[in-house]
């Protein structure tokens, strides 16, 4: 009996052991999760308080922004009309699953489109905010037509359109 116990010992050890071991995988696995999430939350956020969806969504600001996530930033039939043509707001969706993230951060930092994209404000995006933005839109999916073609100035657009001013002089 007396020689039993330290094997009987041990086998408890071992056994009460084993969960903390392999307890240690799913708790990182758990906090990596963990993290990925807030980011892509804080991507989510930062597309709706930066206005991506206003062009980016078709009827978004029409409909007080009830458009469902999943058709988020699908691009828009609008053309935006002026002096520059006649431009429209792309399907990001399709735009960013043709990027890596680090080939986002560097497009997104030197951006120059026409009106009235304002990529002057993307431009100054930190990296760590372009990433989050670039991971929240890569989970929604690529899916959906790509906007259609911006059109030279003088061509006429089909309707339906938004004619915008000449720019101040
Ligand atoms: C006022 C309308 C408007 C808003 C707001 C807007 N965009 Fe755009 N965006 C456009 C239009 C129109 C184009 C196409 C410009 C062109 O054809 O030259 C465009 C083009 C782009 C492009 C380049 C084309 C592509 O698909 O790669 C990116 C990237 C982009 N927008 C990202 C964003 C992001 C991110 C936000 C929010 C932070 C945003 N846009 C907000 C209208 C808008």
């Amino acid at each position: 009996m007396a020689t039993s116990t330290p094997i009987a010992a041990l086998a408890a050890l071992a056994i009460a052991a084993a969960p903390a071991v392999h307890g240690a995988e799913p708790q990182a696995a758990k906090s990596t999760a963990k993290r990925a999430a807030k980011q892509i939350e804080r991507g989510r956020y930062l597309l709706t308080v930066g206005g991506c969806n206003d062009c980016h969504s078709d009827g978004f600001a029409p409909s007080e922004g009830k458009v469902p996530e999943k058709d988020w930033l699908l691009g828009s039939p609008l053309g935006f009309r002026g002096p520059w043509g006649t431009t429209y707001a792309t399907n990001l969706r399709l735009s960013l699953s043709r990027m890596t993230e680090e080939e986002w951060v560097k497009y997104a930092k030197a951006l120059k489109t026409r009106p009235p994209m304002p990529w002057f404000n993307l431009n100054q995006w930190h990296d760590s905010d372009l990433r989050s933005f670039y991971r929240y839109v890569r989970q929604l999916g690529p899916t959906g037509e790509p906007a259609p073609q911006a059109l030279p100035p003088g061509q006429e657009p089909k309707p339906p359109y938004l004619q915008w001013p000449a720019p101040p002089k």
